[in-house]
């Protein structure tokens, strides 16, 4: 039985959840897995006239029967998770079996929110990384750091009290320089000991080893998704450092933050849209800050699901997915937003890079050097029709199959899965039988 990630190949925002949510549908799936990142993700899934957005739970609760992990990689905030329980079950969708907690995920508390808003502002590289401000930067760092890291099991022990008195008392210490960043209550031990306390015995009944349930799962052989949040380019070791996330978002992350072993992951979907866009600060070579990134944001919403940010918007870049590909090891492409380019009148996509006159077909590792680096591009004329409605390969336009296999001879990778709309049936399949 295979185990299945979906991996983000951009900057984010590539509509990973619809990818989770379809397979789930499609395939005999048991369980979905989020297994890094936090509240900083936004999963927007459209099931009939339905959306629902979710930042921490697994896409996979939409699918009746699925049970979903949340992981020992996952930096976790209660109030946001209880949140999207009380929204799900008023929904009419049942949570409270099919969600397991692992006591291994790191808190975030309200001194890490307070600290990332400092840190956001405090322009310490010259440019804001421009974070979703939900603290999961300063959360890993504590994690990594182990002294005044707090785990969800610690919020379910009768050390709890203790525990929080030390780590209060530490953090007043160690932002003494971030004071007016802080309200009285961010620090307030009792107030916070009783929210979070509350928090754990709410949480209580889906708190459990997930660890141990998942490599029974694989075990014995039932198919297990890995959802990704996030993108690649943001991937804390391997992406665009340091305008990126905090943990591994590529799909080298996932058999640590989920806690399986590689060989139980043996397909890879990399999902990339047919442009590019990216939040918050950093270089982005194909960005296209003029009236078509301005018509690409319009056509495509690309507003931020967790925080409303207009996105940056630009071409596909075939280098730097392709870089992401290879990382992640994918197999098969999902080429979202198929619909969005179909109405612009000429297309680019990005095959390599200039840098100081020198022809590159790589990310520069130096954030210096990709600021600097000039997109080399290939221009395709637009079809200019709407493609919203069609369900197999043939009704494409021909310039939109055109463009379709060239982006999968750039990246190297097949495009196994089309979408044209945000619903799960504006979707084109072109499976390999062995996927199925
Ligand atoms: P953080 O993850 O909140 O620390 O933000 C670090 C960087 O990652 C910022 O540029 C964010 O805009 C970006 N980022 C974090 N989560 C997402 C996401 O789900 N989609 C797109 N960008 C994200």
């Amino acid at each position: 039985m295979p185990g299945t990630s979906v991996i983000g190949l951009q900057w984010g925002d590539e509509a990973k959840g619809k990818i989770v949510d379809l397979l789930a549908e499609q395939f005999q799936v048991a369980i979905v897995v989020r297994y890094q990142g936090g509240a900083n993700a936004g999963h927007t899934v459209v099931i009939g006239r339905e959306t629902y957005k979710l930042h921490q739970i697994p896409s996979g609760i939409l699918t009746p029967g699925v049970m979903n992990l949340i992981t020992p990689g996952v930096v976790f905030n209660p109030a946001v998770v209880l949140d999207e329980i009380a929204g799900l079950t008023g929904r009419g969708i049942p949570v409270a079996d099919r969600l397991l907690i692992s006591p291994r995920v790191h808190v975030v508390f309200p001194w890490h929110i307070a600290e990332d808003r400092a840190l956001n502002t405090d322009k310490i590289v010259g440019e804001s990384i421009g974070t979703t401000l939900r603290g999961i930067g300063p959360c890993y760092r504590d994690k990594y750091g182990r002294l005044a890291a707090i785990r969800l099991g610690d919020l379910v022990s009768q050390h709890f009290r203790e525990r929080i008195e030390q780590v209060v008392a530490f953090k007043r210490r160690a932002l003494e320089g971030y004071r007016e960043a802080l309200t009285a209550e961010d620090l307030d031990a009792e107030l916070i000991y009783r929210t979070y306390r509350d928090y754990g015995a709410q949480l209580a009944p889906m708190i459990g080893d997930t660890t141990t349930y998942l490599l029974d799962a694989v075990e014995a052989d039932r198919h297990v998704l890995y959802e990704g949040a996030q993108g690649s380019l943001l991937d804390i070791d391997h992406g665009t450092f340091p305008f990126v996330t905090s943990s591994n978002s590529s799909g080298v992350g996932v058999s640590a933050g989920a806690g399986v072993p590689g060989r139980w992951i043996t397909k890879v979907y990399g999902v990339a849209k047919a442009y590019t866009t990216r939040v918050g600060g950093g270089p982005f070579p194909t960005e296209q800050d003029n009236p078509t990134g301005h018509q690409i944001r319009e056509l495509g919403r690309e507003y931020g699901t967790t925080t409303g940010r207009p996105r940056r918007c630009g071409w596909f870049d075939a280098v730097a997915v392709r870089y992401t590909a290879r990382l992640s090891g994918v197999d098969g492409l999902a080429l979202m937003m198929l619909d969005v380019v179909s109405h612009l009148p000429e297309i680019r996509v990005c095959v390599a890079y200039e840098l100081d006159g020198e022809r590159i077909t790589h990310v520069p590792s130096q954030i210096e050097d990709l600021r600097r680096v000039v997109p080399v591009y290939e221009t395709w004329p637009g079809w200019q029709q709407d493609v919203s409605q069609m369900t197999r390969l043939e009704q494409l336009p021909a310039g939109a199959r055109r463009l379709i296999a060239r982006i999968s001879e750039l990246v190297g990778v097949p495009v196994e899965i089309l979408s044209v709309g945000p619903a799960r049936s504006q979707t084109i399949l072109d499976l390999p039988p062995a996927a199925r």
